[in-house]
C-alpha cells in the first residue's frame, strides 16, 4: 500500500489549487469517485488479511472522508466567489434617470377594469371578488341551475378530477358565483360588481378559453327594474363618452334571474367599422334581470322582503367595441408590437378620471370605435362572454 499520507498531503494541496467548480469536480471524480484513485485503494483491503485489513480499513476511511470535508469546503468557497463576482457585475445603479421613453404599459383589459370600477364605484358600488376555481355549487346550483340542468351544457365547463367525497371543482365559467359568496357573507344591502377572469372550453376569433366579465349585484328593498335599466344606461353613456346612446332590453333567459333580458347597444356598420351611437343596427353587450327569488332562497334571504338586480358583461367584447380591436385572441397573444399600440401610458390614470380633469384621452383612441383591420369578426350573440 502506498505512503497514504504522502497521498494525502497530494490530494489536498491539488484541491486548495483547484480555482474552477469544473475543475474540483474533476479532481473529486479522480480521487474519491466510484473508479478513483482512493476507491481503487479501498477495493485492495478485499485481498488483505485480516489484520491488514484492520490496519487500513480505518485509514483509508479516515482519508476519504478529510478529502471530500476539503472537497465541500473549497466548493462553498468557489461557490461564493463566483456569487461575488456576478453580483459586482451584475450590479444596477438606481441612481441612473429612467430611460426617457416608457417601455411598459397598461394592457387594454386592465384599462377596461380600470375604467368600469371607477364608474361603478363612483354609483356607489363596491368592488368584490371571488376564487377562480370554484365549486359546483356557486357556480351553478345556488344560482339555480342543478345537476342536469340543460344551462350547463352551455357554459363548456373545464372541471377538476373528482376528490375523495365525489365532488368535482371547476374553473369558474362566469363570475356569478361572487353573487352568492357575497350573499352568503353577510346581510344585505349588497352593491357590488366583480371584475374578473372566467374559464370555458371554447376558442375562435370571437372566444377564447379564458375571457374576462364583469358582474354586478345590487340587493335591497325595493329595487325594481327601472334601477337596472337606469344602472345599465348611465354605464354606457360614461364608458363610451356617449350622451345619447341608444340601448334595447331582449327578453331573455337566465336561471337566476327572473325576468331576463339581453342588453343591445345601438351601432352603425359602416365601411368595416363599428360606430356606437349611430345607425339601426344593435350588437349585445350583457346579460341582466331582476334575481331570480330562487336564488335568494338558496342563501337565505327572503324574497317577500328583499330584491334586486344583476348583470354580466363581457369586458373583452366591451374593449374591442370601445378601441376598435378586432380579434379577440390578440389580446392574449403577448405581441409587444400589439401592446405598444393598443397599451396606454403607465402612469395614465383612467381615462375617464383624466377626461374630467382636462387631462388628456388615451392616445389615438376616439370614443367611437374605429377598428384598424376592418369590422370585428363580433358574434352579436355572445354578450357576456
Ligand atoms: N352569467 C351570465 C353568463 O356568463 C351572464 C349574466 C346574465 C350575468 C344575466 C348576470 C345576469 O348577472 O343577471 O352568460
Amino acid at each position: 500500500m502506498e505512503d497514504l499520507q504522502k497521498l494525502e498531503n497530494g490530494i489536498i494541496s491539488g484541491i486548495a489549487a483547484q480555482d474552477t467548480l469544473t475543475g474540483l469536480e474533476d479532481l473529486r471524480v479522480a480521487e474519491v469517485g466510484k473508479k478513483g484513485h482512493v476507491s481503487l485503494l479501498m477495493r485492495e483491503l478485499g485481498k488483505m488479511t485480516a489484520e491488514e485489513k484492520k490496519e487500513f480499513g480505518p485509514k483509508l476511511n479516515g482519508l476519504k472522508t478529510r478529502i471530500m470535508k476539503e472537497i465541500a469546503a473549497r466548493k462553498d468557497e468557489l461557490e461564493a466567489q463566483e456569487l461575488n463576482r456576478r453580483l459586482q457585475s451584475e450590479r444596477i445603479d438606481i441612481t441612473l434617470p429612467s430611460p426617457s421613453e416608457n417601455s411598459g404599459s397598461i394592457h387594454p383589459i386592465t384599462q377596461v377594469m380600470d375604467e368600469v370600477a371607477e364608474i361603478f364605484t363612483e354609483l356607489g358600488f363596491s368592488i368584490a371578488e371571488g376564487p377562480e376555481i370554484e365549486e359546483d355549487f356557486y357556480n351553478f346550483t345556488a344560482l339555480n341551475i342543478p345537476p342536469h340542468h340543460p344551462a350547463r351544457q352551455m357554459h363548456d365547463t373545464f372541471y377538476f378530477p373528482e376528490d375523495e367525497a365525489g365532488n368535482r371543482k371547476l374553473l369558474r365559467t362566469h363570475t356569478s358565483p361572487v353573487q352568492i359568496r357575497t350573499m352568503m357573507s353577510g346581510p344585505p344591502p349588497y352593491r357590488i360588481i366583480v371584475p374578473g377572469r372566467t374559464y370555458r372550453c371554447d376558442s375562435d376569433a370571437t372566444h377564447t378559453p379564458m375571457f374576462h366579465q364583469v358582474e354586478a349585484l345590487v340587493i335591497d328593498k325595493d329595487i325594481h327594474m327601472g334601477h337596472l335599466k337606469w344602472c345599465i344606461e348611465e354605464f354606457c353613456r360614461k364608458f363610451f363618452d356617449l350622451n345619447d346612446v341608444k340601448i334595447r332590453f331582449r327578453p331573455s333567459y337566465f336561471p337566476f334571474t327572473e325576468p331576463s333580458a339581453e342588453v343591445d347597444i345601438g351601432c352603425a356598420f359602416k365601411d368595416g367599422e363599428i360606430l356606437i351611437g349611430e345607425g339601426d343596427d344593435w350588437l349585445e353587450i350583457m346579460g341582466c334581470g331582476m334575481v331570480n327569488p330562487r336564488v335568494l332562497e338558496n342563501v337565505g334571504l327572503d324574497p317577500d322582503e328583499y330584491q334586486g338586480f344583476a348583470f354580466g358583461m363581457g369586458l373583452d367584447r366591451i374593449a374591442m367595441l370601445k378601441w376598435g380591436i378586432p380579434d379577440l385572441r390578440d389580446f392574449f397573444a403577448a405581441d409587444l408590437r400589439w401592446l405598444k399600440h393598443y397599451g396606454f401610458a403607465a402612469l395614465d390614470i383612467p381615462s375617464l378620471s383624466t377626461q374630467k380633469s382636462g387631462g388628456r384621452s388615451p392616445r389615438d383612441r376616439g370614443s367611437s370605435s374605429s377598428p384598424k383591420g376592418g369590422r370585428p369578426p363580433i358574434n352579436k350573440n355572445s354578450g357576456s362572454k
